[in-house]
């Protein structure tokens, strides 16, 4: 397959993109990709490269914004609170904030402590379930599980998650690095207030009861002096919510989705429940939720014999590193077996995923839990239509009908 280089545009999603990756990574593996205003990285060792060097690059999404909107964005809630989550920042406050959760989601008996919760979550959504014959794997299913394991994590009331996952899908789009109109930006500032007034308060009731929640161990971080000042402690709260939700969602339909469309990988998978902790590696190479992450730099880099300029934005296509020959043989066939390794589907380098173990128990209890209570669950389709799948570099499927 060949592609047009120069009317290529990253940002616009593909029912399949790997034909079209691969093409890339071939023709032009670092090129500037007009349409979106980025320059493009397909190959796996390029980016590890880029990931890994902290100090030459940094998060783009400040610069972004600020570079298509100007400097009023600064006025804009959602902005406000975006650039005040660890995940946007880079150098001193990064360090400052980062630590204060990583060393909470990434402790070494963490794991372990979340199994039951984990199973409890995931048990409780399938009771839901059991006398529906048909349900809806993303919206029934995958949508609920994280929700319901970030809110225990928090200690936020179960009864109040609905309401919070409704805000976070109205600000989402805002993080998306296709350009938004006024009206998503104004149902994001909208979202974003409702969400803070909440979360205001439950501090502060939190504080008058504190337990051995996530919210809890973040009120003493403040008090600590670990944050700037309340609305730098709200924001990374919420933090959790954008980038361990909808993500974790996204990964178990594509799971699904991947083990029904390879129904050899299913059936092995059925008989060997043992391999569970590597499949789930396996099927987020084979098709993860993040395609794609930015980065930027304050000066000149050469990458790949490419001269980028300074404040120029550099887009790490993950999803094709996860299919790069040269790092993963036979890289498109799904293979439960392969225990893959240097996979990009988390990240690297100061970034990496702080909550990739939770991500990861949470594919490997929800996956098994399916197969083990609905095992004769089919799928309506195993070609989903593009229009199935959300209009984002996060790759999800809106929905995924299933029956059995
Ligand atoms: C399958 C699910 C997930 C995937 C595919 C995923 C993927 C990623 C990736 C690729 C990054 C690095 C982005 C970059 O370098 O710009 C990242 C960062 C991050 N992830 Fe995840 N993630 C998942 C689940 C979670 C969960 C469950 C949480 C926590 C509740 C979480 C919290 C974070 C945070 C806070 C960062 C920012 C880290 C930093 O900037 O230092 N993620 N994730």
């Amino acid at each position: 397959m060949q592609i047009d280089i120069a009317t290529y545009d990253p940002r616009i999603p593909l029912a399949d993109p790997y034909p079209t990756y691969h093409a890339l990574r071939a023709q032009a593996p670092v090129h500037w990709a007009a349409p979106a205003g980025v320059w493009v990285v397909s190959s796996h060792r390029l980016m590890r490269e880029i990931m890994s060097d902290d100090e030459t690059y940094g998060q783009a999404y400040v610069r972004r914004e600020v570079s298509r909107h100007g400097e009023a964005v600064h006025d804009q809630p959602y902005f406000q609170m975006f650039r005040r989550m660890f995940f946007m920042m880079d150098g001193e406050d990064h360090r400052r904030l980062r630590p204060l959760f990583a060393r909470w989601f990434m402790g070494p008996t963490r794991t372990r402590e979340l199994t039951p919760m984990v199973e409890r979550m995931v048990g409780q959504v399938l009771d839901e379930l059991s006398d529906r014959e048909s349900f809806d794997v993303i919206q029934d299913y995958a949508h609920q599980v994280p929700l319901r394991v970030i809110s225990e994590i928090l200690g936020v009331p179960q009864a109040d998650s609905r309401h919070i996952a409704h805000d976070i899908e109205d600000i989402a789009p805002v993080v998306e690095s296709v350009p938004k109109d006024a009206e998503v930006k104004r149902r994001a500032d909208r979202a974003i207030v409702q969400l803070q007034d909440y979360f205001r308060g439950l501090v502060e009731s939190r504080r008058r009861n504190m337990g051995d929640d996530l919210l809890s161990a973040m009120i003493q971080a403040g008090d600590a002096g670990g944050f700037a000042d309340e609305e730098e402690l709200l924001a990374n709260v919420l933090l959790m919510y954008f980038a361990g939700h909808e993500t974790t969602t996204a990964a178990l339909g594509l799971a699904v989705l991947a083990l029904h469309r390879n129904p050899d990988q299913l059936a092995l998978l059925k008989r060997s429940p043992e391999i569970m902790p590597t499949a789930v590696d396996e099927l987020m190479r084979y098709d993860g939720t993040a395609q794609g992450f930015s980065r930027s730099s304050d000066c000149d880099v050469v990458v790949g014999g490419h001269t980028i300029p300074a404040g120029a934005f550099i887009l790490l296509l993950i999803g094709a590193g996860n299919r790069d020959p040269d790092v993963f043989a036979d890289p498109d066939r799904l293979d439960l077996m392969r225990a893959p390794r240097d996979t990009l589907s988390f990240g690297g380098g100061a970034h990496v995923c702080i909550g990739n173990m939770l991500a990861r128990q949470e594919l490997r209890i929800g996956l098994a839990a399916l197969l083990e209570r609905r095992p004769d669950l089919r799928l309506d389709t195993v070609d989903p239509p593009i229009s199935d799948f959300k209009p984002s570099l996060t790759r999800a499927l809106t929905t995924l009908k299933a029956r059995g």
